[in-house]
C-alpha cells in the first residue's frame, strides 16, 4: 500500500471544486419537478412535450458521458472538467431566456451533457487526484454534493414563488458552473493522467502539493509501469481505436468490465429515481393529500440522502465497500418490501409508514450504491483506457436511468405500486448475490494495485 501523510488541506479544495461538477448534476436532475409544472402552462406544452423536456436531458447525459470519456484520455481530467462547467453554463443560459419550446428543449439538452460529461469526469478527477488511504472519502464528496444538489432544488422548488421567479433556478446553476470555472484555474491536472502523457516532473510536483505522498518516486514507477504494461497490450488500439476488444481481455478486464457496468446498472435499476422523481406523485397516493405535506415529505427524503451519504463517507475508507453495499442492498429490500406492503395493504391509510419505509430505503442506498457506485467505477480499470472505458459504465446508469423514468408510472398504472415496489425488491436481491460474489474489495489498494487484480 502506498504510504500517505493524510489528506491535505489542498486535496479537500480541489475536492471541493472539483465536486461542484455532483452539485450541479444533482440541482439540475432534480430541479424540473417543480419547473415542470410552470413551464407546462407557460408553454402550453402538451403530453408529449413535457415528456420531452424530463427526459432529453437523460439523451444529452448519455451522449456526454461516452463524449467526455474520450476526450478526458486525451486532453486531461482538469480540462474536462472545464469543459463540463462550459456546457453548463451554455445549458443554464439557454434556460434561463427561455420563450420557447425549441430553446427549452434545447436547454435541457446541453444541460443534460453537462450532466454526462460530469458524472464521469468528477469522481474520475478525484480518484487520480485522491491518496489512496482517503480516496473512497474524497471520491464520495462527488456524491455528497449530488444529494445536496437535489435537496437545494427541492427547498427553492418549495419556497420560490415559481411563477415568477423560475428563471432564478437557472441562474443559480450557472452561477455554480461559472465558479467551478473559474476554480478550476488554481487546480492541477491529475498526477496519474501526467505520468501516463510521460509528464513525469510535473506530476512529481503534484503529487508532492496533492497527495501529500512520502514515496512519491514509488508512486510514480508503479503507476509508470502499470501503464506501460497496458499500453503495451492495447498498443494497437489506444492510438488507432478506441478499445481493442482482443487486448482488453488479455488484460483480464472483461471481469473488471462485467463489474463497472453491472454495479452502474443496479445503481438505477433498484429504483432510486422511482423514489426520487416520483416522490410527491407517489406520497400523494398513498395519504399525504396536500401539496405541502407531500413536498415536505420529499425535502425529508432529501435531507436524509445528504445525512446518510455523509455518514458512509466517514465509514467507507475503514470498513471498506465491500460491507458497506452489502449493509446497504439488506436495508433497500426492507424498505422496498415495506413499501410495497403500504401500496399493497394500504388503501391511503398507512402513508406514515410509507413515508418510513422511504425513508429507511434512501438512508441505506446512500450508504452504500449511492457514493460506491462511483468510487468503485472510478477504480477498477487502468489509467490508459480508464475514462473511456468509465463511460461504458455511465452510459448503462443513464440508460437504465431512462428505463426506470420511463417506465415506473406505466407500470404503477397498469398493476399497481405494490408490484412495483416488489419487482425493485426482487432486483435489490438479486443485486446482493452480484457483489457478493464479483465486487472486489478495493480499500486500502492503490489503483494499480486493483488494475492489477483482475489480470490474475
Ligand atoms: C444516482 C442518481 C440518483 C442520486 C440520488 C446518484 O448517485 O446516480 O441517479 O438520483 O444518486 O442521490
Amino acid at each position: 500500500m502506498q504510504k500517505s501523510k493524510g489528506i491535505t488541506l489542498y486535496a479537500m479544495m480541489i475536492a471541493f471544486i472539483g465536486s461542484i461538477g455532483g452539485l450541479l448534476f444533482g440541482y439540475n436532475t432534480g430541479v424540473i419537478a417543480g419547473t415542470l409544472i410552470i413551464f407546462s402552462e407557460l408553454f402550453q406544452l402538451t403530453l408529449a412535450q413535457k415528456a420531452n423536456v424530463v427526459s432529453i436531458l437523460i439523451l444529452g447525459a448519455l451522449i456526454g458521458a461516452i463524449g467526455a470519456g474520450f476526450i478526458s484520455d486525451r486532453m486531461g481530467r482538469k480540462k474536462t472538467v472545464m469543459m463540463s462547467a462550459v456546457i453548463y453554463l451554455i445549458g443554464g443560459t439557454l434556460l434561463t431566456f427561455s420563450h420557447s419550446v425549441t430553446t427549452l428543449v434545447i436547454g435541457r439538452f446541453v444541460t443534460g451533457l453537462g450532466v454526462g460529461f460530469g458524472s464521469l469526469i468528477v469522481p474520475l478527477y478525484l480518484s487520480e487526484i485522491a491518496p489512496t488511504k482517503y480516496r473512497g472519502a474524497l471520491v464520495s464528496t462527488n456524491q455528497l454534493m449530488i444529494t445536496s444538489g437535489f435537496l437545494l432544488s427541492f427547498i427553492l422548488n418549495a419556497v420560490l414563488d415559481l411563477e415568477n421567479m423560475w428563471r432564478w433556478l437557472f441562474i443559480v446553476s450557472c452561477s455554480f458552473a461559472f465558479v467551478q470555472f473559474i476554480g478550476m484555474f488554481f487546480l492541477p491536472e491529475s498526477p496519474n493522467w501526467l505520468i501516463g502523457q510521460n509528464k513525469i516532473d510535473q506530476a512529481r510536483t503534484i503529487l508532492k502539493d496533492v497527495r501529500g505522498d512520502s514515496d512519491v518516486e514509488e508512486v510514480i514507477q508503479s503507476v509508470k509501469k502499470a501503464d506501460e504494461a497496458t499500453k503495451s497490450s492495447l498498443s494497437l488500439t489506444v492510438k488507432k481505436t478506441p478499445l481493442c476488444v482482443g487486448g482488453f481481455l488479455k488484460q483480464g478486464l472483461l471481469g473488471a468490465l462485467v463489474v463497472g457496468v453491472g454495479i452502474s446498472m443496479i445503481q438505477q435499476l433498484t429504483g432510486i429515481n422511482a423514489i426520487f422523481y416520483y416522490a410527491p406523485t407517489i406520497f400523494r397516493e398513498v395519504g399525504f393529500i396536500t401539496h405541502s405535506t407531500a413536498m415536505l415529505a420529499t425535502i425529508s427524503l432529501g435531507l436524509i440522502n445528504v445525512l446518510a451519504t455523509i455518514f458512509a463517507m466517514w465509514l467507507i475508507d475503514i470498513k471498506g465497500r465491500r460491507p458497506l453495499l452489502l449493509t446497504g442492498l439488506s436495508g433497500m429490500f426492507i424498505g422496498l418490501v415495506s413499501l410495497a406492503f403500504c401500496f399493497l395493504f394500504g388503501k391511503g391509510d398507512l402513508s406514515w409508514l410509507s413515508l418510513i419505509s422511504a425513508l429507511f430505503y434512501v438512508f441505506f442506498f446512500a450508504i452504500s450504491l449511492g457514493p460506491i457506485t462511483w468510487v468503485i467505477i472510478s477504480e477498477i480499470f487502468p489509467l490508459a483506457v480508464r475514462g473511456r472505458v468509465m463511460s461504458i459504465c455511465i452510459f448503462s446508469n443513464w440508460a437504465m436511468n431512462y428505463l426506470v423514468s420511463l417506465t415506473f408510472l406505466p407500470i404503477t398504472k397498469s398493476f399497481g405500486g405494490g408490484v412495483a415496489f416488489l419487482m425493485f425488491a426482487l432486483i435489490t436481491a438479486i443485486s446482493f448475490f452480484f457483489v457478493y460474489y464479483r465486487v472486489p474489495e478495493t480499500r486500502g489498494k492503490s489503483l494499480e494495485e486493483i488494475a492489477n487484480f483482475w489480470k490474475k
